[in-house]
């Protein structure tokens, strides 16, 4: 497990965004797993801005979400990650549609729905993921509890993770742990003095299902990126 130590959110959105760039031009066909939530927000502005400059392109690539809230309930579809990625992202560059993937929150057979979500990403490997951690050291929505070898599937929302995302959903759809595990490379991003503990856990740690995110320590090409604030206890 790699750890950058960045000043602050600013230098770490930079960074994320630089290493994302610089793997899509060394292979512009690229795999890439995204996040949503607080965190990523400001990467994603220097994505799009990267790209309105010319500096990549990001037409070869293709996409996989982590996670989306089940069932999506019509006066929430602006909270669904459909729609943040849409207006965070997706609409402002040049991912053909159909090189982008997210799971349905909106699927009449969810079962199914997750299997094939699945086995889109066996035929297309994840290159390059990047994640948040929850307080309660969830990935995706792998809340506390999750197993190793779990796969895309139906999730229970922790009250903790529906209070802090301040939504109604109680449940979500979210890649599983073995799914994360397999992508070739991982950047875990964390800011702020609310991830201090979280990460001290994951870091210090020994690996359990009461974190998940612990499961990470055995990922051969992780990379954590903190800022000052979130890596003061490590
Ligand atoms: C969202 C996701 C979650 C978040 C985590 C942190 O797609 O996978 O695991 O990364 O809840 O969220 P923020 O960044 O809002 O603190």
């Amino acid at each position: 497990m790699k750890i950058i130590e960045v000043k602050n959110y600013h230098a770490l959105s930079m960074l994320a965004a630089k290493i994302i760039i610089d793997e899509v031009r060394e292979k512009p066909n690229l795999v890439i797993g995204f996040a949503t939530g607080k965190t990523p927000l400001k990467l994603y502005k220097n994505l799009v801005g990267a790209y309105r400059k010319g500096e990549v392109d990001f037409s070869g690539i293709k996409t996989f979400n982590l996670d989306e809230y089940y069932p999506i309930k019509q006066n929430e579809y602006k909270k669904s990650y459909r729609s943040y990625m849409s207006k965070r992202f997706f609409s402002d560059v040049n991912i053909p549609k159909e090189n982008i993937h997210l799971l349905d929150g909106n699927s009449k057979d969810i079962a199914k729905s997750c299997k094939d979500y699945e086995n889109q990403i066996r035929k297309n490997p994840i290159d390059l993921q990047i994640l948040g951690i929850g307080i309660n050291g969830h990935i995706g929505f792998n809340e506390p509890g999750s197993k190793k070898d779990s796969k895309t599937r139906v999730v229970k929302l922790s009250p903790s993770t529906i209070k802090r995302n301040k939504v109604s959903y109680t449940k979500a759809l979210t890649m599983g742990i073995s799914t994360i595990m397999k992508s070739k490379k991982i950047i875990l991003l964390a800011s702020g003095k609310s991830k201090a503990e979280v990460i001290e856990r994951m870091i210090k740690g020994k690996e359990s299902e009461k974190l998940p995110a612990s499961f990470l320590k055995n990922h051969k090409d992780i990379t954590v990126i903190v800022d000052k604030k979130a890596g003061s206890l490590i």
